[in-house]
């Protein structure tokens, strides 16, 4: 068994690694740490896993961390990850991160989004999208994975752009996140009263997974540029985009379809839908599944709309987090992941 450690594992990234893994057959669930809540068993902060695991979380140096484990998710906020990372990796720790501190390959796009000097620019690391960067994550000591809305948006994109039939530098993507996007510190926009009943949109030019997103595109055409525009919707966990590109020549929707099933006929995690029907967010809630649908063609207009579907705590944070591990360790790699939705 791999011993298995999770820094941070107090926040909802962190429970949502706890609940995969317990259900993993491979890995035993060796430290976990809270600075907040060192001592309590883990059910005192996730009821959902009362009976299930005999472990209490822990406030320890990352070194001691680095000698019971094999391996390491940090489920920290970005400007922590970075500080916790390099300590792991000198103890030679495999670990996947799954702030944003280590997804960019140009620290000054990271410095300039998130506002933060990067204390260890030196340290690189696969970008954790298993259908864009397998190979890579093998080798790899250090994954960064993801962001949520990067994971919907890149794997909502990427076959349109591969064939070249859109205007990259015209890309709108609209998109609705659930309010565990946001972590489990409470905020004015999160706070229930005002986030029920309502719909805001936030940080319309600025969100730091834009330029993510622009990074991942530019291996597909270097002109892809993206009006990204995130929504805070009053759902508790769920990240659906509305893709909307214009194209370059005459397709029908049966063929724009076509080149998403070519293109993730391989993968386990993304399933196409047929045209016309539109991926929901609850039969993806609890997954590590992307839906992706829509595929409308309108030709008056030369558009195409794409909706792409995941559950922001699984396919976009934890569930890609193990399905990394996964490749990483040689292990199968839909272990721990075989959950399906729960719709309705
Ligand atoms: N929520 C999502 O849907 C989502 C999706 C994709 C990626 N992410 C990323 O995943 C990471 C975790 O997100 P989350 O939603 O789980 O956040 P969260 O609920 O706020 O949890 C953060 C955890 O990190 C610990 N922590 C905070 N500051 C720390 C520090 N300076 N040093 C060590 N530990 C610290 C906290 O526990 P203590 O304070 O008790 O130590 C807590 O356990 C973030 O980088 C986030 O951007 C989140």
């Amino acid at each position: 068994m791999v011993k298995v450690g999770i820094v941070g594992a107090s926040g909802y990234t962190g429970g949502e690694l706890l609940r995969i893994l317990a259900q993993h057959s491979e890995v035993e669930i060796a430290c976990v740490t809270s600075r907040a809540h060192a001592g309590k068993p883990v059910h005192k902060v996730h009821p959902n896993l009362r009976g299930v695991l005999d472990l209490s979380f822990e406030d320890i140096p990352y070194e001691r961390v680095a000698e019971r484990c094999d391996f390491v998710f940090c489920a920290t906020p970005h400007g922590a990850s970075m500080e916790i990372v390099p300590t792991l990796l000198e103890h030679d720790v495999r670990v996947v991160d799954l702030s944003g501190d280590f997804r960019f390959e140009d620290v000054a796009v990271y410095e300039r989004y998130y506002g933060k000097k990067h204390v260890a620019p030196e340290i690189k690391a696969a970008y954790g999208l298993p259908e864009l960067h397998r190979e890579d994550i093998k080798r790899a000591k250090l994954v960064a994975n993801p962001g949520c809305y990067p994971t919907s948006i890149i794997l909502g994109l990427v076959p349109l752009l591969k064939a070249g039939i859109i205007y990259a530098s015209h890309i709108v993507a609209d998109a609705k996140s659930g309010i565990s996007g946001a972590g489990n510190k409470p905020r004015e926009t999160t706070h229930f009263p005002n986030a029920a009943e309502s719909v805001l949109a936030y940080k319309m030019t600025t969100h730091q997974h834009l330029p993510e997103i622009e990074q991942e595109l530019r291996r597909f055409s270097s002109e892809a540029r993206v009006s990204f525009v995130p929504h805070i919707v009053p759902v508790i966990r769920g990240l659906t985009s509305t893709l909307h590109c214009f194209i370059t020549r005459s397709i029908d929707a049966v063929d724009v379809r076509k080149l998403y099933a070519e293109f993730y006929r391989e993968e386990p995690f993304v399933r196409v839908l047929d045209v016309g029907e539109v991926p929901r967010l609850s039969a993806v809630r609890g997954s590590n599944f992307a839906d992706i649908g829509g595929f409308a063609v309108d030709k008056e207009r030369g558009r195409v709309i794409v909706i792409s579907a995941i559950d922001n705590l699984v396919k976009g944070a934890s569930g890609q987090a193990v399905q990394n591990m996964n490749i990483m360790l040689g292990f199968p790699e839909q272990e721990g992941l075989r959950g399906l939705g729960i719709h309705p």
